[in-house]
């Protein structure tokens, strides 16, 4: 799929919105400035949120609650994790408990990713834009808006 602008970034995030709940993990992969973040934007709009969401790379971890958002949900960023046992401090496996996990630079992680996670590649791919590539695992297979 291409994403011509940063408009459309933020649109693929929206579409994506009304499928996720508590419990999911969406990873977002892409080089620096690529558009995760402008993704996510899109996500938490979609899930309500009404404002500009800051973004993660110094907080690492920026939590969402209802009512600003439908579910509650984590806008998470390492970049500057060093290490993958780093991210145990982060508390991300308690906070999926409730919440849905945003992550972006989950490469991180390692193989402490989630096998579940429904993983978005975005690629810069010159004046057409952005492409999303979307890595479908089996809990949402049904239900992965981009196939
Ligand atoms: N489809 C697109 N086409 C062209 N530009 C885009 C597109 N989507 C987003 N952008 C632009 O990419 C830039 C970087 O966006 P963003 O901050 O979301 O990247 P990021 O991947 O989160 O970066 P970082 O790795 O630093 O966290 C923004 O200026 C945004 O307008
Ligand atoms: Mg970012």
């Amino acid at each position: 799929m291409i994403l011509k602008d940063a408009e459309a970034t933020e649109a693929a995030g929206r579409i994506l919105a009304p499928y996720i709940g508590p419990g999911d993990v969406v990873a977002l992969s892409g080089d620096l400035g690529v558009g995760k973040t402008c993704f996510v934007r899109g996500v938490l709009a979609g899930l309500g949120f009404d404002g500009e969401a800051p973004s993660p790379s110094y907080a690492l971890v920026i939590p969402y609650a209802p009512p600003s958002v439908r579910i509650p949900v984590c806008h998470v960023d390492l970049y500057r994790l060093k290490t993958s046992e780093e991210a145990e401090e982060l508390g991300l496996d308690d906070a999926l408990a409730d919440s849905a996990l945003l992550i972006e630079w989950p490469e991180r992680l390692g193989d402490r990713l989630w096998w579940e996670a429904l993983k978005i590649r975005l690629d810069d791919v010159g004046p057409k834009g952005r492409r999303l590539t979307v890595s479908v695992p089996p809990s949402w297979e049904a239900r992965c808006p981009f196939l």
